[in-house]
Parts: structure tokens; sequence; C-alpha cells
């Protein structure tokens, strides 16, 4: 391949697997017998706040204990030494990537270590646990602040930048995504109709691996520090 000169790297909950945190679809889309979309959506907010807090909280306070792996270390590197741009967009609402030196990540389904008012839209930086009667820092509502993460249903983050970025470069790489949630799954094809090159990285072939023009398959600690020492050649 050869060299490009802007990186569009997609990444999901695979790149984070071998640090320690469960992907949906290999967890069967449970947690404690909820379906994920219970705890995963406004409604299920609304109908049982309680609930939903102590699933992000769990969730939030479990990323205190992981760190990141060499893929995300690779990345990093990939940034700091690569002759050219390259744009991080995560699915992921872990902070990996950064912990692993990559700037400027866009979290499009939001981050974990973020709230979000639900009363005025401030969103805050937030590491400790959210409750039903957390104030809000600016507007001071009770009950406002919820988990900063785009649940099913509502729209992801930077979707202009990323529209941008996916039209712009001339290589786009996924990693460790099932290729099962839109508007993620489509940014391939997008990135193809730009006339960017395709690669795909990921345990096995996904949902949308047709739609690449090469698919590497392996474990994210390996393949992804290979193809970066590959792009640094
Ligand atoms: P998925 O759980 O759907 O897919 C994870 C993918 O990673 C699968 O294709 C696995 O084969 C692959 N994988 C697992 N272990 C791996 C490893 N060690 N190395 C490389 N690949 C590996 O996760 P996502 O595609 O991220 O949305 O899911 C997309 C979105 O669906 C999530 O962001 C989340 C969920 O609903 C929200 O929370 C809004």
């Amino acid at each position: 391949m050869a060299h490009p000169k802007h990186i569009v790297i997609l990444t999901g909950a695979g790149i984070s697997a071998e640090s320690g945190i469960d992907t949906f679809r290999d967890a069967g889309g449970l947690w404690e017998n909820h379906p994920i979309e219970q705890v995963a959506t406004p409604q299920a907010f609304a109908a049982d706040p309680v609930l939903v807090h102590r699933f992000y909280n769990l969730r939030r306070a479990a990323l205190k204990k992981v760190e990141p792996n060499a893929a995300h270390l690779a990345l990093g590197r990939l940034q700091d030494e690569f002759d050219g741009e390259v744009t991080l967009i995560t699915q992921n609402v872990d902070d990996l990537h950064e912990r692993g030196g990559f700037r400027n990540v866009i979290h499009m389904h939001g981050e974990l270590n973020s709230a979000l008012c639900s009363a005025c839209g401030h969103r805050w930086e937030y590491r400790e646990d959210l409750s039903i009667t957390s104030i809000c820092p600016a507007c001071q509502t009770a009950g406002g602040p919820r988990p900063d993460i785009v649940w099913f249903g509502e729209m992801p983050y930077a979707m202009n930048s990323i529209e941008r970025a996916v039209k712009a470069c001339d290589l786009f790489v996924s990693i460790g995504t099932s290729g099962a949630v839109y508007p993620a799954a489509g940014f391939v094809q997008l990135a193809h109709a730009y006339r960017a090159k395709t690669l795909e990285l990921n345990l096995e072939p996904s949902q949308g691996s047709a739609m690449f023009a090469e698919s590497r398959l392996g474990p994210a600690t390996q393949l992804v520090p290979d193809w970066v020492a590959e792009m640094l050649d």
C-alpha cells in the first residue's frame, strides 16, 4: 500500500477487548439479564434512572482498573510519528485511546468520564458516580446530570467533522468493530465513494467485511502494531 497522507481510523469495542473490557455482541447484549437497550435508551433512563446510573457507574469504576493495550499505544505512536494527518474516531466510551497517547480523539458515542445535563445541555468531565440527586454545575438542576453516552435513538456527536474527515482521507481503517451499528458502519462506503483505500483489522470477518478492499484477521494487539510499523516504515 502506498503511503497515505491522511488516515482516518474508526475503532470499536474490539480494540479494548484485550484490556479486559467486554465487547457488546460478545457479551450477548445482556447486562445482569437486562437487554442492553433497557439501559441504553432515553426511555430507559426516564423509566428507571437508578438502574441506568448503576450500570454506567459500574462501567466507569471498571475503567479505572484497566490499562491501554499494545493496539492503543501503537495508535498513539502513529499520531506522534506519522508524516501526515491521522484522525481517530471511536465508538468506544472508554478513555484507553487517550491513555495510550492519542490526542483529540473523536468520541462519537460519548464518554464514560463525562456527564451531560439533560436540563441545560452542559457537558463536563466527570469521573465519579452519578445519581438521581446529582446537581448540574451550570444550571444547578438536581437530577439533571446523566451519563454523557449517545443512547439508541440519539444523534452521535461530531457527525459533520467526521463526514468531512472521511471524505478527505486517502486511507480509511476500521479496527475492532462489528459493523452492526449505523452511522459508523456506513463510513467505509463513504470513504470508498471518495476514493480512499479501505482496510479492516478485526478478530473475525465483520458484517461489513465485504465492503473493505483489504481485511486482516487477528487480535488487535498484534494486527495494529504491525500495521502501524508499516505506516511508519
Ligand atoms: P461489537 O461488540 O459490536 O463488535 C466488536 C468487534 O470486535 C467484533 O467484530 C469482534 O469480532 C471484534 N473483536 C473482539 N475482540 C477483538 C480483538 N481482540 N481484536 C480485534 N477485534 C476484536 O462492538 P462495536 O462494533 O464497537 O453503541 O459496537 C458498536 C456500538 O454498538 C457500540 O459503540 C455501542 C453498541 O451498541 C453505543 O453504546 C451507542
